[in-house]
């Protein structure tokens, strides 16, 4: 594994972002656990992805399908027959690997003398599940990709709401591939998070290509909007081969991480496919009848999250900074008494964190010296520390200090909480 990504995986688990899953049963290969401060990344990770994509739009509703299905989904849409990765069987020490992976190709067969491959063989990615208790249960699949939960409950969503086209469908969720090789930290697992929307256009090729472009733009502008280096971005076309069965066309957002140039979110033209396969209509209101063409962004949630930490991971002169931008930082702010062993000081800090956590994620600390609680939030990724010290409780001010600059400014306790909404933007 590449150093830096050493270094987050090991920040990882030290201080409760990620850990492996079922590690005291030896683990589980592809599953991970997040902890208490990975939950609270994600979830603002969604929580920013939802307030781009639904709040702030009239054109988008959001859905939570179920993530088990009537099997019947998966046939229609493809995914029994076509949901697969070419694999390839080392005949020396019969490992498989993805056929299409040529660097890994090239690495493994530095490993042996006499490498030679099988031929390529496709494997199925989709989880089998069995439900019932009695035989024979009934076989279903754990969801290999959210969205065709959108696609099966398009009618209900046009019915239910005054949607019309265009419009867009978001949802969050977990989905499950069966991958052979789980690998690079959470990059590649076998459960994990997607957050996607299904933009419903009228069929059209320049209207569709205007749509893609726009999505496109918009979902680069996000990530860089919440602190991604936009030198380590770019875009990336999918050759005709590499497509998925469902795509007209694609084009992936790749992120240049320690492992090479990966992709973690997908602008789809799915054209009329999943609509057409589940023979789902859209009646416009002066009768005209058409199967709408989708446009799809489809992103991780695991892979924004492990990007955004490379991203943020910083030493500086031997100081470790998470430079996570503010509303993706698990807490927003850290609270501490200058001496823990002063009654009237840590009063004072307690009446300050009570307060600010009613708006702000806010932790307390009033272990050790100031310096080494600096350190600890800094590598956390707290953007603000709060300090009450003895000037405190004459001029009812406290000195707030930045993460990024370490710079320290005294503002009064009253306007502390807009102070701090006003930097979180
Ligand atoms: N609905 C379209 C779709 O699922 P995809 O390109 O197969 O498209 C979309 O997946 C996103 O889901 C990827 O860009 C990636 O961020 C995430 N993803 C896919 N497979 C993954 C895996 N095995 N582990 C983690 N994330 C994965």
């Amino acid at each position: 594994m590449d150093s830096k990504l050493e270094k987050v995986v090991a920040l990882a688990k030290r201080r409760g972002f990620i850990y492996p899953g079922s590690e005291i049963y030896g683990g589980l290969a592809g599953f991970w656990d997040y902890g208490p401060l990975g939950v609270e990344l994600k979830n603002n990770i969604k929580r920013q992805w939802w307030q781009k994509m639904v709040y702030e739009r009239e054109d988008v509703v959001g859905l939570d399908a179920a993530i088990i299905m009537n099997p019947e989904v998966w046939k229609a849409s493809g995914h029994l027959e076509a949901f697969t990765d070419p694999l390839v069987e080392c005949k020396v020490c019969h490992k498989r690997f993805r056929a299409d992976h040529e660097e890994v190709l090239k690495a493994h067969e530095k490993e042996h003398k006499n490498t030679s491959w099988t031929q390529p063989k496709t494997f199925n990615l989709m989880t089998e599940v069995y439900l019932g208790v009695t035989e024979p249960k009934e076989k279903a699949y754990l969801r290999g990709e959210i969205t065709q939960g959108v696609f099966v409950n398009f009618s209900n969503v046009v019915d239910s709401t005054r949607v019309k086209i265009p419009f867009g469908i978001a949802q969050i969720g977990k989905a499950f591939r069966n991958e052979i090789t789980p690998g690079n930290f959470t990059y590649r697992s076998r459960e994990f998070e997607q957050m996607e929307l299904e933009y419903f256009i009228k069929p059209d090729e320049k209207e569709s290509k205007k749509t893609f472009d726009y999505w496109k733009e918009e979902r680069l502008k996000w990530y860089v909007g919440l602190g991604m280096d936009k030198k380590k971005l770019r875009f990336r076309e999918h050759a005709a081969d590499e497509r998925a069965h469902y795509a007209r066309f694609a084009e992936d957002i790749e992120y240049q991480a320690p492992f090479g140039w990966s992709e973690f979110e997908g602008i789809h033209h799915r054209g009329d496919w999943d609509l057409g396969r589940h023979k789902l209509v859209y009646k416009s209101d002066d009768g005209e009848k058409y199967t709408p063409w989708v446009i799809e962004t489809s992103g991780g949630v695991d892979r924004a999250a492990l990007f955004f930490l490379l991203d943020a991971y910083h030493e500086d002169e031997g100081r470790l900074v998470l430079k996570l931008h503010p509303r993706l930082a698990p807490y927003k702010v850290a609270v501490f008494p200058l001496l823990a062993n002063k009654p009237e000081l840590v009063e004072k800090a307690k009446l300050v964190f009570d307060k600010l956590k009613l708006s702000f994620h806010a932790t307390w600390d009033d272990r050790g010296n100031i310096g080494k609680r600096y350190f600890s939030q800094d590598e956390i990724g707290t953007p603000w520390c709060i300090t009450v010290d003895f000037d405190s409780l004459k001029d009812n001010t406290v000195t707030v200090r930045d993460r990024d600059t370490a710079k320290q400014e005294r503002i009064d306790i009253d306007k502390l909480s807009s102070h701090l909404q006003t930097k979180l933007g």
